[in-house]
């Protein structure tokens, strides 16, 4: 049996079960491992950053907007420098596209990898001491090495990932990715400073009971949104709706359940970002069993045609996700 095929143990650090699993790549040159390495790394130090949100001043806002009008925290803007340093001096990606920066920011001309990436997500529970996190998608690039970065390299389908996941900052922080065989969840250990393998094959569960929305928006909701949401209460199922993206999906991963972002009338195409929201959670889920769409169609499967592009989002349970689906 080829050493990716052995189930590592639960307790094996990050950098060697990234080690073992290099084989399964389809270029395994162990750029995307050290890709993976330089993410895992940046994250250590926004989770120190996140861990003292309350102690230093590096709360509140900045008073500046990103490109969706959003207004900035001090933290979203810290995280996106920790990554994108991170990934400048790694030298595996030749560009980065993030949810702070309007265009995508050129990195090295010569790496082979095109990143789209969430910094800090779910920035409004930052100084409410919830919890926040991180999404990141890898593709590769499609142009040749060295030469000028062009929309194709940028603008790739969800189905075009090499990897995806996200990290929790959360009442313990984790890291969670595919590589495209299966899903794979890391505790950080912070007084070792290293992930261990906690959660290996994550699946998640067929089918469940919670479902998360954000019914403060109801009324903006088109007519089978609202006989959905019908459908939950007659069941009975539990309403839990965290506001981060990353917590609420990673509950319903480990339990069973839906996330839904539907279009809304202040947001007709949702409010979730398609290349560095929806895509990585989308490969996750699918990865663990469960699935995404936009209340029609596959994920992964939009083109996208801009970098911000918004989606309606419905992911989860592979039957909730489908009986959702089923009311029009
Ligand atoms: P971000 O902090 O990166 O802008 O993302 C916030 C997103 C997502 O995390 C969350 O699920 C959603 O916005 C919450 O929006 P509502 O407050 O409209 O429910
Ligand atoms: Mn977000
Ligand atoms: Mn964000």
């Amino acid at each position: 049996m080829e050493e990716s095929r052995i189930a590592a143990p639960i307790g094996s650090a990050l950098d060697r079960f990234i080690k073992s699993k290099q084989d399964q790549f389809a270029y395994a040159s162990g750029e995307l491992s050290q890709l993976l390495r330089d993410i895992a790394l940046a994250s250590k130090v926004v989770n120190r950053e996140v861990n003292k949100a309350g102690l230093i001043d590096i709360m509140g806002a900045m008073g500046s907007t990103n490109t969706a009008g959003d207004a900035q925290q001090k933290l979203d803007v810290l995280a996106n420098i920790r990554f994108s340093r991170a990934l400048m001096k790694g030298g595996e990606a030749c560009a980065l596209i993030s949810e702070e920066s309007e265009s995508y920011v050129d990195l090295n001309n010569s790496g082979k990898y095109v990143i789209a990436i969430d910094p800090l997500d779910g920035s409004s529970n930052i100084d409410v001491n919830v919890s926040i996190g991180t999404i990141f998608s890898i593709y590769r690039r499609k142009s040749k090495e060295g030469t000028p970065i062009q929309d194709q390299d940028i603008l790739q389908r969800g189905s075009e990932q090499v990897a995806a996941g996200y990290i929790l900052y959360g009442s313990s922080t984790m890291l969670v990715y595919t590589t495209g065989h299966g899903v794979n969840g890391f505790t950080y250990e912070p007084t070792l400073g290293e992930y261990f393998l906690s959660h290996p094959d994550m699946k998640m569960p067929e089918d469940g009971k919670i479902y998360s929305v954000n019914e403060g928006s109801y009324n903006s909701f088109s007519q089978p949104v609202k006989e959905y949401i019908a459908y939950c209460k007659e069941k009975n199922y539990t309403g839990r709706y965290i506001g981060s993206l990353v917590a609420d999906f990673h509950r319903n991963l480990l339990k069973g359940g839906i996330y839904i972002y539907p279009a809304t009338a202040k947001d007709p195409n949702g409010k979730l970002r398609l290349m560095y929201e929806c895509n990585a959670l989308a490969f996750v889920a699918e990865q663990a069993g469960g699935k995404a769409s936009d209340g029609k169609n596959r994920i992964l499967d939009i083109q996208p045609t801009s970098l911000h592009q918004r989606t309606p989002f419905y992911v989860g349970s592979k039957k909730m996700v489908e009986k959702a689906e089923s009311f029009g």
